[in-house]
């Protein structure tokens, strides 16, 4: 392979020739700027397409290293596989790579990530969130932080934690006392799971690795999330021998390929197959959308929509078309044919669809409304919660040790998931927590917020009055004003927040 240096990098860095680097690999992509390409990613369902990208996104990285820009959204091999072998022009010379010269957002970038503040500083989950928002470039940003539509569900999300009370016990001898347990079946030293988040490149070169190794590290256990970044093959790799991994499964149309893809998650020794079901279409996520209109600088696109972007789909969209919308209650008898793992239903709201998939065999439900990211105003999984178990103590033996209820959505403190155990849930799903976490401070800071997590439980259960998580039941809550949203909610200010016209129609 030939070795290609600066100054021939320099000299196709236009439209008329335009090279970009992606893993110290040099591509022409003059030809592709333009015209369509035969998809060949696993998933896609289109033979021929246009970039969905657009080409305003390559043209920014001519003749500079366009990592970091490809790597988050596509599988590793894609741009190897889908350009002609003619157009693999060669590799940066080795001791050239580190100076291929940076985007202006790449150098910004540097600078803010320099400015942090220490981890130890760092006290609670909200905080990371903070650090996240000012580090992440502005795309990934607005795809992790969006909920759909006017963000009502995920405001709620995190509203229900704080209209439930505790009622603690006293005198109870709790010098020592205990919140490890199991989840379906695996140990975990908190009874929290990482929820699977897409995408995890945009946040961290990193990706989900590093939630794989601070969750080997801590005794968690991870949800590996069908559109990561990393592959699937590359988190399982990087596990500890014997550490319990869960999958999430978008289903595909294309049946044979989610087969494919399940059983080998099976033989890869994956302990749970939490099947999303609450995403026959992707929410409008408005902030990750209008990403489409606004450059990496956050700055306005000019000559808007000669780059043959849809503008209707955020980063999203762009990557779940091959979602499939048909799938229902009839595939499930398939799905408990292919695998023999625990499977879980996750983005379950109501007790009749709770009641169906116990009936339908499934070992658990996640009562979730996708982190407020799918249908806006569905209620909290924590609302669901109690209504979903008063129905299924009805309908049978309840606690049930076949049939287990997960929650997720808006859980930031050990006082979240106690609320939620004492309700009923077996544990409790976090997304944005610990995605936030290593988007800020990578792998050390997933690290960081498991062990706050660990501090909050170890004083909550004091306080409460419980030395196990069996002690935590229905009598250590106050749970009367779970519904009583009126008045309590947060301050709507949606439109200042996502509107960016706001600024310009308050001066006018
Ligand atoms: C042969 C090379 C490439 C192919 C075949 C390709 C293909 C695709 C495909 C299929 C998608 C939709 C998401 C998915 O299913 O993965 C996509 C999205 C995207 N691509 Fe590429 N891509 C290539 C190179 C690049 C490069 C070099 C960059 C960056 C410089 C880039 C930037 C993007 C962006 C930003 C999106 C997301 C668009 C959105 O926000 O909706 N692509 N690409
Ligand atoms: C950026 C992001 C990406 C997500 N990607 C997926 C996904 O690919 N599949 C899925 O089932 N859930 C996905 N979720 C939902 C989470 O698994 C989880 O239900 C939700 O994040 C919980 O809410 P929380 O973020 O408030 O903890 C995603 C959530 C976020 C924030």
């Amino acid at each position: 392979m030939s070795l290609v240096s600066q100054e021939a990098l320099a000299q196709h860095a236009n439209r008329e020739s335009c090279w970009i680097v992606v893993h110290n690999h040099v591509y022409d992509m003059t030809d592709f700027l333009d015209g369509k390409f035969i998809c060949r990613a696993l998933f896609c369902p289109q033979p021929e397409v246009e970039h969905p990208g657009g080409s305003r996104i390559i043209l920014r990285y001519a003749g500079k290293d366009a990592t970091a820009a490809y790597e988050p959204i596509h599988p590793p091999d894609m741009i190897s596989s889908n350009l002609p072998l003619e157009k693999h022009i060669g590799v940066v010379e080795a001791s050239e790579a580190s100076s291929v010269p940076q985007t202006e957002e790449q150098k910004q970038r540097e600078v803010v990530l320099a400015s942090r503040p220490p981890l130890d500083e760092i006290l609670n989950l909200h905080d990371f969130e903070a650090v996240a928002k000012v580090v992440l470039p502005p795309k990934a940003w607005a795809y992790y932080s969006s909920a759909s539509d006017d963000e009502i569900a995920i405001r709620e999300n995190r509203a229900a934690y704080q209209r439930v009370c505790f009622l603690p016990r006293i005198l109870r001898d709790v010098t020592s006392v205990d919140w490890s347990t199991t989840i379906l079946g695996q140990k975990s030293s908190l009874p929290v799971y990482i929820s699977a988040t897409a995408l995890g490149k945009l946040g961290h070169p990193d990706g989900e690795l590093n939630l794989t190794r601070a969750a080997a590290k801590h005794g968690i256990i991870q949800m590996i999330p069908t559109l990561a970044s990393c592959s699937f093959d590359e988190i399982v790799d990087a596990a500890q021998p014997g550490q319990p991994l869960f999958l999430q499964l978008y289903v595909n149309r294309d049946r044979s390929l989610t087969k494919k893809y399940v059983q080998h998650a099976e033989r890869r020794g994956v302990k749970g197959l939490f099947i999303t079901v609450d995403a026959p279409q992707l929410g409008r996520r408005e902030k990750d959308m209008r990403m489409k209109f606004v450059d990496e600088s956050g700055t306005a696109k000019v000559q808007e929509g000669q780059d043959g972007v849809k503008k209707n789909e955020g980063i999203a969209r762009a990557i779940s078309s091959f979602i499939d919308p048909s799938l229902s209650w009839k595939d499930i008898p398939w799905f408990k044919s292919i695998t023999n793992m625990p499977i879980i239903l996750k983005g379950v709201s109501t007790p009749s669809d709770a009641i169906k998939a116990y009936e339908a065999g499934v070992q658990g439900i996640v009562l979730s409304n996708h982190g407020g990211r799918q249908l806006d105003s569905s209620r909290s999984g924590l609302e669901n919660l109690v209504d979903v178990v008063a129905a299924l103590k009805t309908h049978m033996q309840w606690p049930n040790p076949n049939f287990s209820i997960f929650v997720d959505g808006g859980v930031r403190r050990a006082s979240d998931v106690l609320k939620a155990l004492a309700l009923g849930a077996s544990a409790v799903g976090v997304g944005r927590g610990f995605l936030y976490a290593f988007s800020a401070y990578g792998q050390e800071g997933v690290e960081r917020a498991v062990e706050i997590l660990r501090d909050e439980f170890e004083m909550n259960m004091r306080l409460l009055g419980a030395q196990t998580l069996s002690d935590i039941g229905p009598d250590m809550v106050d749970a009367s004003g779970l519904r009583a949203r009126a008045g309590i909610a947060p301050q709507d200010n949606l439109f200042s927040a996502t509107c960016r016209f706001f600024y310009f129609l308050v001066v006018i």
